[in-house]
């Protein structure tokens, strides 16, 4: 089976991508009781949410907002802990880019947290401040950067 990015429609699919949010991005970083999985402002029609298997397996998620000028922004990027640094994200990115392509994208933002700057540099993203009053509340501490695709 292999790789698959799969655009989150089934509940069980949600199950773990939520779970995954939950725990990689809120939990793993101090915020417990705080991730809404009907966070408002989630399901707008211009927002599609991605989870990432393997083999059946869910190993990571993210959302990518299609903006209408060719730019889109990469958010909520997460890897399960146990499956993480075995480039698992490396492939998610990858196919990601493609779908964002496939939307006629060629720029791709994302508001990075700083311990995963390596990881967007190693993957071909650069540092580039494209809308600085997204920088507020839990973004404060993110680095804005860039890819063209
Ligand atoms: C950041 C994250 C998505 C990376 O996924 P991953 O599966 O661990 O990454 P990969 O194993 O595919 O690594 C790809 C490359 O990035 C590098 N890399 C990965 N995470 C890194 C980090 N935190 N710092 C520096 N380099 C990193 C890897 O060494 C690898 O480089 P290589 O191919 O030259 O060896 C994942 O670690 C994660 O979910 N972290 C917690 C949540 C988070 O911080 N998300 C980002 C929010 S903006």
């Amino acid at each position: 089976m292999g790789y698959e990015l799969i655009e989150v429609n089934d509940p069980a699919d949600w199950v773990a991508y939520h779970a995954i949010r939950r725990q990689e991005l809120f939990e793993a970083k101090g915020r417990f009781g705080v991730y809404d999985e009907n966070y408002p402002g989630e399901r707008e029609p211009n927002m599609y949410h991605y989870l990432l298997k393997r083999d059946g397996v869910p190993l990571g998620t993210t959302r990518l907002d299609v903006r209408g000028d060719g730019t889109a922004i990469f958010r909520l990027v997460a890897i399960a802990a146990a499956e993480q640094g075995r480039g698992h994200g490396r492939v998610l990115s990858q196919m990601v880019e493609q779908r964002a392509r496939d939307f006629g994208t060629s720029i791709l933002f994302v508001n990075a947290a700083p311990t995963a700057v390596g990881y967007y540099e190693k993957t071909g993203w650069h540092r580039h401040v494209w809308d600085a009053e997204e920088l507020a509340g839990i973004s404060g501490d993110c680095i804005q950067m860039r890819k063209m695709i």
